[in-house]
């Protein structure tokens, strides 16, 4: 597939999912409306169909809940053959919940990130859509730093692995090893039917995935209860990232506005003070995760660990280490006899690593384009290129997957799938462009 054909059929994938107001991440597996997929989707249709962008925006902000969160799945639609179907959840008839059927959980908050870029230079939206979704992003990461915040660091805490949207990373194997599921409600798994089972989570790890929605819904997703009883309780250097660069973003449609920027610029502060402490292990040159419930680093290297460059929070010396010690690292990251695609989701010398299972290996689309905005940040063009042109490449010769084998660029997981297809249009339309990075620590 050449790029123009590549463009096309990108455009024909997103037009495939679009239920109306919302685009579905793929026609059988994700048949809702996911939060970070709309995000990455409402990016790639902002390319040729702005109106459509903005309305999966306002679709997927629609279903804020009262207290600010916006939901990791929401069911527009009612029920679907999909589990869990939305009346597993329990979140109907909750004071703080919103008012459209949705989980008790959220996902990486990229929207202010994309909302920013679409109001760019290249597109321009209306100055009332900014002013009708600005409120509603600030409550929502006014609620990560507060509401979210376990330990003062004002570092949002995840309760369950699918809130990292790293579903099954290997990250979480320590944290779900110390779980024991108790009173399993009876429930059918419905993503191995389209999707080969090797490719997919293990059955004790799905197990524990259902154990914590129950755990989630007996103390009715009430936040408070969340952050003091739920069994699984960390901090994600991803999401953390995410979160920083969102606030800088939003920070920008504050001034935008003419807002005022001083509760943004308390977060920016306060995340730039606690980042390293919390995260960095200086004698590994690594990012690490944080069990807050064991109070301990997660060991683990996973590709997170590259995700400090997209928000601007790793210094210059601890980007070139990331990049010498671990990216450019044969054994770890880096194409060689036993790989030819990045960039594995987890380091291939990695306990864990797998290379066509679900997080714990496969190349991901979504992380290649974060990713690669971070490294241009930190003037590394040619690595993040690099993860450009492999991006490009795996989906020109695997169509718009879910991931890939980055030993042979095979496709794995769901088909027909829309953030890839989302990003293969923002990386063909601007290969070399990270958008609007800012400030790097100094
Ligand atoms: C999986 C991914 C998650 C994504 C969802 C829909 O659950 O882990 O990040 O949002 O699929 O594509």
């Amino acid at each position: 597939m050449d790029n123009s054909e590549l463009i096309s059929r990108a455009r024909c994938v997103l037009r495939l999912n679009d239920m109306g107001e919302f685009t579905r991440p793929s026609p059988r597996q994700y048949p809702h409306q996911w939060n970070w997929d709309s995000a990455f989707i409402a990016l790639g249709l902002s390319h040729f169909d702005l109106p459509r962008a903005l309305a999966e925006v306002r679709t997927l902000l629609r279903a804020q809940w009262r207290d600010g969160m916006v939901p990791h799945i929401i069911y527009p639609t009612g029920a679907s053959d999909y589990f869990p179907p939305p009346d597993f959840w329990r979140t109907e008839n909750l004071p703080h919940a919103g008012a459209i059927p949705s989980s008790g959980l959220t996902q990486p908050p990229i929207l202010a990130t994309v909302v920013r870029a679409m109001s760019g230079p290249t597109h321009t939206a209306q100055r009332d859509f900014l002013q009708e979704v600005f409120p509603r992003l600030l409550a929502w990461h006014r609620w990560f730093h507060t509401t979210r915040d376990a330990d003062g660091t004002g570092l949002p805490c995840l309760i369950h692995p699918w809130e990292s949207g790293m579903d099954n990373s290997p990250l979480w194997a320590g944290a779900l090893d110390r779980i024991t599921p108790i009173n399993l409600p009876p429930f059918s798994r419905r993503d191995t039917i389209h999707v080969a089972p090797d490719e997919r989570p293990l059955a004790p790890d799905y197990e524990r995935f259902v154990y914590l929605i129950d755990c989630g819904r007996r103390l009715r997703w009430e936040p408070r209860a969340l952050l003091e009883q739920m069994p699984f309780l960390v901090q994600d250097v991803l999401f953390c990232s995410i979160l920083h660069r969102a606030d800088q973003d939003l920070r920008m449609l504050a001034v935008k506005l003419g807002q005022d920027t001083y509760e943004i610029d308390g977060w920016l502060a306060r995340t730039h003070e606690v980042f390293d402490t919390r995260f960095w292990d200086d004698e590994r040159g690594l990012y690490l995760d944080y069990d807050v419930r064991a109070q301990a680093p997660i060991r683990a290297n996973a590709n997170v660990t590259f995700a400090p460059l997209f928000a601007g929070l790793a210094s210059p010396e601890q980007a070139a280490r990331l990049v010498v010690e671990h990216l450019d690292n044969l054994v770890e990251y880096a194409p060689g006899a036993d790989s030819q695609f990045r960039l594995p989701s987890v380091a291939k010398n990695e306990r864990g690593y797998s290379p066509r299972r679900y997080w714990c290996g496969p190349v991901w689309i979504q992380m290649n384009w974060i990713i690669a905005g971070g490294l241009r940040r930190y003037g590394f063009a040619a690595q993040a290129d690099a993860l450009v042109r492999d991006s490009l490449a795996l989906m020109a010769q695997s169509d718009f997957r879910e991931y890939y084998d980055p030993r042979d660029g095979s496709g794995c997981g769901a088909t027909d799938f829309c953030w890839s297809a989302a990003l293969a249009l923002e990386m063909a339309a601007s290969p070399d462009s990270s958008p609007h990075p800012g400030e790097l620590k100094s």
